[in-house]
């Protein structure tokens, strides 16, 4: 009796940690690119109010760490990828960082997962290759610091875009790109394999559907119908996008040989709003993404995907807040359940528990086809002249010819007004570089419009969409 009920306790807190391991408590991206967002005690409260799981920094801030002990939610934390080098090549800086960032809060905080970047395989410039090869040697190095400190509690991961992907549609043609398959995924597969850890993927339906608004249905990309898709590859059925995407991963790791390694959903989401050509990106779409992936993540007995059913899936929606100092598309300042002052953006329950309809009912917006037509770029009102004076002389110090027309005694001279030559300089501005990425913010001094702001002789340049 004494021995069955001794093992009874063992197996339990056997089931207990292997069970806290792989929660499908939900986790909540906490990114700080804001300008105006409440302080971290205020956040963390309301991380907590909102009963998530788990919590994901950029970076292993230590007022945040510390904020975070006591508390139910399991962290993960991030090495910036600027440190990636350094400690791929030097195991003593690895220790360093771990005495540095993990071992004052460990365990009162409860750091579960150290991820080295993010995103490291999406950039493409030379200087970032480097970094690629130094990825798997970095994660090395901090696993063996980890190590060293008995904290192979804590698992060592790197988040991933969907562009690690060549081919990913259907699921089962699901292949890495070549440029990185043999000489960073492989040895990483081999690396999480062997330490039990997680592939972290940033998943997000919105953007193959935004960039295919009328060749994607909408509501499978919202876990939101009836609407089945058969990859005829493995006669796998799907109902939606995001498992579609999840499983392309899967089918990928397995054509090289890995067939177990667990995945984590690093990031996901749904933007409220954007520019007025980014088609989708609503309040009703966002809320109804988000309350479907968490009824789906966290139901019991637990959904997996269809090449992996009943699997957990540890995932962080991103984001906590709207942050304000991202740069690009409209849509990147918009993702988060809450706006940059902390009022929720939309009612959402994370635990999954409220049904559909218990929540407020959200108006409709009519953003869901590409809109048609042409936009230019204009000086949003209200905003500071000084900043707006530097901008125009940085756009128009670009060259290009940019700013010919706002030269003395050209077409668009006059009025002689810092807010006219700024609309002109940045109409003229996107209109060149849109296709080349450039977005109409210029950091918030600038909004998109549908009227022709030309005058006179004076002609602005547009975008046709
Ligand atoms: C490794 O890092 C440590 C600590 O930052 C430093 O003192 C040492 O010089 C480095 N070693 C090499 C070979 O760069
Ligand atoms: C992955 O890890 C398991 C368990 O350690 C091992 O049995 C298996 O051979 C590994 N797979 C590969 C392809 O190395």
């Amino acid at each position: 009796m004494p021995t069955f009920s001794l093992n009874f306790v063992l197996l339990l807190s056997l089931i207990f940690i292997s069970g806290a391991e792989i929660s499908s408590k939900i986790g909540i991206n906490y990114g700080q690119l804001g300008s105006n967002l409440p302080p971290p005690s205020l956040a963390i409260e309301m991380i907590k109010s909102m009963k998530a799981g788990r919590v994901k920094l950029y970076d292993a801030n230590h007022e945040i760490l510390r904020l975070l002990s006591g508390t139910n939610l399991q962290v993960s934390i991030m090495i910036p990828n600027n440190e990636i080098s350094d400690i791929a090549n030097n195991q003593t800086r690895s220790d360093e960082w771990i005495l540095n960032n993990v071992v004052p809060f460990y365990p009162d905080t409860m750091i579960r997962f150290i991820l080295v970047g993010n995103e490291v395989l999406s950039y493409a410039s030379d200087r970032d290759r480097h970094v690629w090869t130094d990825l798997v040697p970095a994660m090395r190095r901090v696993w063996q610091s980890l190590k060293a400190q008995n904290l192979q509690i804590i698992r060592v991961g790197t988040p991933v875009a969907m562009d690690v992907l060549e081919t990913s549609f259907p699921p089962s043609t699901g292949t890495f790109r070549s440029d990185i398959q043999r000489t960073v995924v492989a040895p990483m597969l081999e690396f999480l394999n062997e330490t039990r850890s997680f592939f972290f993927v940033d998943a997000y339906p919105y953007f193959p559907w935004s960039a295919n608004p009328m060749d994607i249905n909408l509501d499978f990309a919202l876990f939101n119908g009836n609407f089945e898709q058969i990859d005829g590859g493995s006669g796998l059925v799907y109902t939606n996008l995001l498992d579609e995407m999840l499983d392309s991963l899967i089918f990928a790791m397995t054509k090289l040989g890995y067939s177990d390694i667990r995945l984590v959903i690093s990031e996901t989401g749904w933007p409220t709003t954007g520019d007025i050509e980014q088609p989708g990106a609503n309040l009703p779409n966002a809320a109804m993404y988000n309350r479907n992936l968490v009824k789906r993540i966290v139901a019991k007995p637990t959904i997996g995907t269809p090449a992996r059913p009943g699997v957990v899936i540890p995932t962080f929606i991103f984001a906590l807040f709207d942050e304000n100092q991202k740069s690009g598309p409209g849509t990147e300042r918009h993702w988060g359940l809450l706006s940059s002052d902390g009022s929720p953006n939309y009612d959402i329950d994370l635990t999954g528990r409220k049904s559909s309809v218990e929540y407020d009912p959200i108006p409709v917006v009519e953003n869901n086809v590409p809109f048609r037509g042409r936009l230019w770029c204009v000086a949003a009102r209200g905003v500071d002249l000084m900043e707006l004076g530097a901008a125009v002389t940085d756009v128009c110090n670009g060259g290009d010819g940019i700013c010919e027309e706002l030269m003395p005694g050209r077409e668009c001279y006059e009025p002689v007004s810092v807010h006219w030559h700024a609309s002109y300089a940045f109409s003229s501005y996107w209109a060149r570089f849109r296709s080349q990425g450039g977005s109409c913010y210029f950091n918030g001094l600038a909004e998109e419009t549908t009227i022709d702001p030309s005058s006179g002789l004076c002609r602005f340049p547009s975008v046709i969409f």
